[in-house]
């Protein structure tokens, strides 16, 4: 009967059967007395019988009190790195019931961890594996330019000129490269301090559209703000500013010549959103999932050209954003994508800004 109950009523229990023993035992002495005058021996014979059945309540009680116990530590030394913990069998007193579900919970949450590292660790292999080959393509390509015009294999103006550019072209790209791949890694291994200060979001839709006028200018494409030029944010103006930028070039990359990239900026009732729109003509379905991976690229940014990309881009977008406890999504929407970042209104907390 008492299986499943508190040790405490257990305890309880215990107590209660070895006074109620005495006192029966007192009430059959107070009759003896009465009938033959033998107390001695009766009191004695009572106090012997009321003690060994208080004894007994107390042994079983132990005894199932150690086996389950134990039983709870051979289910924790049982458990192997991967599996969940599974609690012994038979109900458990509550307390050891409570102990159990803890365990259960930890248990879990480790084994989460442990394959969100794995999984972390799988992905930054492969980086590794796509830096190299990124990196050594556009500088074996680099070598063999500055070969040919040390060597004077190349010599018509036109050509050297063109090597040149393009030489400079991939500098730019790997430094770009470079830089993306500290940050990454910096939000990575959690090492991204944010310095979060109220800023206006106009402000920062407006510094972020100056930034990449001569892009959009360069491909046709027209850039569009709607954002109250006060919308107050808690914010690093830096860091999202970035992630910003990173969406706004995106967009600007895959909308065609003539097409509109707009940038909102609104309050919500409990949220801000940043949001960017584009011509882009829709991302296929089984994409939209996977374009926040890190080295993750669409079919066109795969194939060499001046559209290549990195697959960085948003990776670190969703760093940052995240970072600022923020979400960001993508949706198909009319003629293209909506990329949009929502930060909540009291900002993230000031954990330890440098
Ligand atoms: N606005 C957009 N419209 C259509 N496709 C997009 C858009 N933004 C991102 N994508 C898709 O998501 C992929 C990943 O984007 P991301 O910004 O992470 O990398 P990238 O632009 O290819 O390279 P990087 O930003 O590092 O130069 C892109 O290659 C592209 O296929
Ligand atoms: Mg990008």
């Amino acid at each position: 009967m008492l299986r499943g109950r508190s040790i405490g009523i257990t305890l309880a229990v215990v107590a209660v059967v070895t006074v109620a023993a005495t006192l029966a035992g007192v009430v059959a002495i107070t009759i003896e007395m009465i009938i033959d005058g033998h107390p001695k021996n009766v009191v004695l014979t009572v106090v012997a019988i009321a003690g060994l059945v208080g004894l007994g309540v107390a042994l079983v009680v132990a005894r199932r009190l150690v086996k389950v116990s134990r039983g709870l530590v051979a289910a924790v030394e049982a458990v192997s790195p991967s599996q969940d913990f599974v609690p012994p069998p038979g109900r458990l007193p509550a307390e050891l019931d409570t102990i159990s579900k803890a365990l259960e919970q930890a248990y879990r949450r480790l084994r989460e961890g442990r394959e969100r590292e794995r999984a972390l660790e799988g992905a930054r292999r492969e980086l590794v594996a796509w830096v190299s080959h990124d990196l050594r393509t556009p500088l074996a390509g680099m070598r063999a330019m500055v070969e040919a015009l040390e060597d004077g294999v190349v010599q018509d103006p036109a050509t050297v000129t063109r090597y040149h550019n393009q030489i400079r072209l991939e500098v730019d790209r790997l430094s770009h490269m470079v830089d993306d791949l500290f940050e990454l890694s910096r939000i990575h291994a959690g090492a991204l301090r944010l310095t979060p200060r109220p800023i206006g979001l106009g402000d920062l839709v407006a510094d972020v559209l100056a930034g990449v006028e001569a892009l959009a200018g360069a491909k046709g494409v027209r850039l569009a703000a709607e954002a109250e030029p006060v919308l107050p944010v808690y914010a690093d103006a830096a860091e999202l500013g970035r992630a910003l930028r990173n969406l706004v070039i995106n967009a600007i990359r895959h909308t065609p010549e003539d097409g509109t990239v707009v940038v909102r900026a609104v309050a919500a009732d409990d949220a801000v959103r940043l949001s960017v729109a584009d011509c882009c003509g829709g991302i296929p379905e089984d994409d939209l999932p996977r374009v926040f991976e890190v080295a993750f690229r669409g079919e066109a940014a795969r194939s060499p050209g001046p559209d290549r990309g990195a697959g960085l881009g948003l990776a670190i977008a969703r760093g940052i954003v995240e970072a600022h406890e923020g979400a960001i999504a993508v949706v198909n929407e009319g003629a293209g994508c909506r990329f949009e970042i929502s930060l909540p209104v009291s900002g993230p907390a000031l954990a330890d800004p440098i």
